[in-house]
């Protein structure tokens, strides 16, 4: 963990979709009060980005030339990962509960690809939520985009596949972060 960084450069190779369920599998772990599994993700490859790049271009209201600029960079990475919260009815847990596990469940998918090698950057954007995005992906009503994971592979390779690669990133001084009542 105190290895990962975001990579926003990534190449044209993709973890396989078999690949991807294992990793799944593991993120899915995460604690989940009431076990509700309010998560679904989406895998966009090859022209399916496409969708994704023509819907942010018209919720952007682009020319034609912005269009083909925003598809451009949807198509930076080989796989994007849609990540969906999927509220479940429920007296107990709020819809802030069930986004923190949908958020936790990206975070922990983002560390385990990182450790098998590969380069992932979360990406949102002020389009995030807006209607041509949620058809773009057939959003349920009960469901809410938390953004997209842009994986690929690293050049030179990942930082879990080469760990001698300089740090970039400053670390978090624990001590601001933590402190007792
Ligand atoms: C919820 C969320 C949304 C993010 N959205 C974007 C984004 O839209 N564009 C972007 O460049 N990075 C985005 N990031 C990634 C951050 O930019 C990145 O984590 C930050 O620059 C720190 O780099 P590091 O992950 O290597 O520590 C997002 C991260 C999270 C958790």
């Amino acid at each position: 963990m105190l290895r990962r960084r975001s990579h926003s450069k990534v190449g044209s190779t993709a973890p396989s979709h078999e690949e991807l369920l294992r990793l799944v599998e593991a993120a899915g772990t995460v604690a989940d009060h009431s076990s509700l599994r309010p998560w679904r993700l989406i895998e966009l490859r090859g022209d399916a980005r496409d969708v994704l790049g023509a819907a942010l271009a018209e919720a952007e209201g682009a020319s034609a030339g912005g269009r083909e600029k925003i598809i451009a960079k949807v198509r930076r990475a080989p796989l994007l990962i849609a990540i969906v919260a999927v509220y479940r009815p429920s007296g107990k847990v709020p819809h802030w509960e069930q986004e923190a596990v949908a958020s936790g469940v990206a975070h922990a998918l983002s560390l385990l690809l990182d450790e098998a090698g590969w380069g992932v950057l979360w990406r949102t954007g002020s389009q995030t939520r807006h209607d041509a995005v949620r058809e773009a992906h057939r959003l349920k009503k009960n469901e809410q985009l938390l953004g997209w994971l842009y994986v690929g592979d690293v050049p030179g390779g990942g930082s879990g596949s080469d760990a001698s690669k300089p740090l970039r990133r400053k670390l978090v001084d624990p001590a601001d972060h933590l402190s007792s009542l």
